[in-house]
């Protein structure tokens, strides 16, 4: 067979398949289900929707259950572990498809990138069916074809690819709101940091591409996207046609039906004055920033290459909060890089009490090896490590607290995104900022915009009332 783009080739698969898993069905006398989990961030969670909406078009029944007769594992090794979970569940998941001879297990993402990885699953884990990596997600039928029409294990994974493949099926997890990859990849080599080797080098989509993605989502329901990339502040540079973050967002604004527009990950060295004016004057883009801090200490930032320094950090939050007055800003923390003193840690904390976010993720630092900072004298001592985290997480989350209560008995616009899980009759929102508030409601609210008044601040969530 020949053909003239790889979209194509790979619908073809999905037919080859299709006809194979419909044979298999008839045989059974029943359908064939597949789960998808995934571990790790936004990325994965879209790749998995690709990888979900490709398995679907082939006639596998989604399921959450792991007792299916395909389960295939999206991983993540940003940290240690997140890795060892893996073989955690790959032990029981072994079980499983000794009762189920049909059982396909599959392996893909972050993980399968490292060549260690890949070396003990082949001595150790033979059970494993199908093993992919980051570049070649959009294989799957291909992969899945050569595995059901072989018998034996397949094993694919590239280096890295130029490639971007577009318009292959997906299946969302939401109807009303929606991740958009806009770039993949990720040039910055933070020091401690496995993202750019395991995910490649940063390419961008095409912003018609994009818009274009963006519109369709907006046809069929969707109200709010989600920009996704590892530094979205330096989209477009690599462009044929080069184009700013800013621009791209001023494009996307454009779309009709759309309301809300969210993105992550923003690389505080280049985020542009551009991109702080275009938020303050746009009616879509929510007040939320996640500008990732990791240290405090000037002197660690130069080690981690993150090429700010605490200053420059702070003048941007300042330059944010000015120009955006209630945005919410939220921040990404590692605590223990090899070398951390206790006035580096110091700086971390002030950098928290000056910011005062309204949430941090804070982190553990965790050796990657392969990673330059794997290698650095000086690793602190585990103790040491845990008492500073400690310290940290009760600051974040005391100030956290503080900032809640800022907007208590304010009127809100929440988009609802789902029934409350713990209280019958209550719905789960949004605001703009990206805090949560629950409030009585019914599901047909699921997917609306509406206004609520922040009754309650309860530490890191709202207690609200719907206004009619
Ligand atoms: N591209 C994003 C981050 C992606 S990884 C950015 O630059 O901000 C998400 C977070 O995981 C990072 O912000 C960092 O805080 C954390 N992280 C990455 N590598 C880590 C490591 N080796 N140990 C601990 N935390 C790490
Ligand atoms: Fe990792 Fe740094 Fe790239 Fe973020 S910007 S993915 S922390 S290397
Ligand atoms: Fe993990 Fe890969 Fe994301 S390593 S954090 S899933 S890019």
């Amino acid at each position: 067979m020949s053909f003239t783009n790889e979209t194509d080739k790979q619908k073809y698969y999905i037919e080859k398949c299709r006809e194979l898993i419909a044979a298999k069905e008839q045989k059974l006398g029943r359908k064939l289900t597949a789960c998808v989990v995934t571990f790790g961030c936004q990325m994965n969670f879209k790749d998995s929707e690709k990888l979900m909406g490709i398995l679907s078009q082939i006639g596998y029944q989604e399921t959450d259950d792991e007792h299916a007769d395909l389960v295939l594992y999206n991983t993540c090794t940003v940290r240690e572990n997140a890795n060892l979970k893996i073989y955690g569940r790959l032990g029981y998941l072994s079980k499983i498809k000794e009762k189920n001879p049909e059982m396909i297990i599959g392996l893909c993402g972050c993980m399968m990138q490292e060549p260690q990885v890949v070396e003990k699953l082949n001595k150790s884990y033979r059970f494993v069916d199908i093993i992919f990596g980051t570049h070649n997600v959009f294989q799957l039928a291909e992969l899945l074809y050569d595995r059901l029409i072989g018998g034996h294990r397949i094993e694919d994974i590239w280096d890295g690819t130029t490639e971007i493949v577009e318009d292959l099926p997906t299946i969302r997890k939401y109807d009303f709101k929606s991740g958009v990859n806009i770039m993949y990849g990720c040039n910055n080599f933070c020091s401690y940091c496995i993202v750019p080797y395991v995910r490649g080098r940063e390419r961008s989509r095409n912003p018609e591409d994009i818009v274009k993605e963006v519109e369709e989502l907006v046809s069929n329901g969707v109200v709010e996207v989600m920009l996704l990339g590892q530094n979205v502040n330096s989209y477009g540079k690599t462009l044929d046609n080069p184009i700013s973050f800013a621009k791209l967002l001023e494009m996307v604004e454009q779309v009709e039906g759309l309301e809300r527009i969210r993105f992550m990950t923003s690389h505080p060295k280049d985020l542009s004055d551009e991109l702080i004016e275009v938020m303050a004057k746009s009616k879509k883009i929510c007040k939320q920033m996640h500008l990732p801090l990791q240290s405090g200490s000037s002197r660690l930032l130069k080690i981690m290459n993150r090429h700010y320094d605490k200053e420059q950090y702070l003048t941007l939050v300042d330059k944010l909060r000015a120009a955006i007055p209630d945005i919410g800003i939220s921040t990404d923390i590692i605590v223990g890089f090899p070398g951390e003193t206790d006035e580096d840690f110091e700086e971390t904390l002030d950098v928290v009490r000056k910011a005062r976010y309204d949430s941090a993720f804070t982190f553990i630092y965790s050796k990657r090896s392969g990673t330059p900072a794997a290698t650095m004298p000086d690793q602190v001592p585990e103790d040491v490590v845990k008492e500073r985290f400690d310290r940290l997480l009760n600051l974040v989350n005391e100030i956290s607290r503080e900032k809640t209560k800022h907007l208590e008995g304010t009127v809100q616009s929440v988009l609802v995104e789902e029934l409350n899980k713990k209280i019958p009759g209550y719905v789960t929102g949004r605001l703009s900022n990206n805090s949560v508030v629950h409030f009585e409601g019914c599901k047909e609210l699921i997917g609306k915009i509406v206004d609520v008044n922040l009754k309650e601040a309860k530490g890191f969530y709202y207690m609200g009332e719907m206004v009619k």
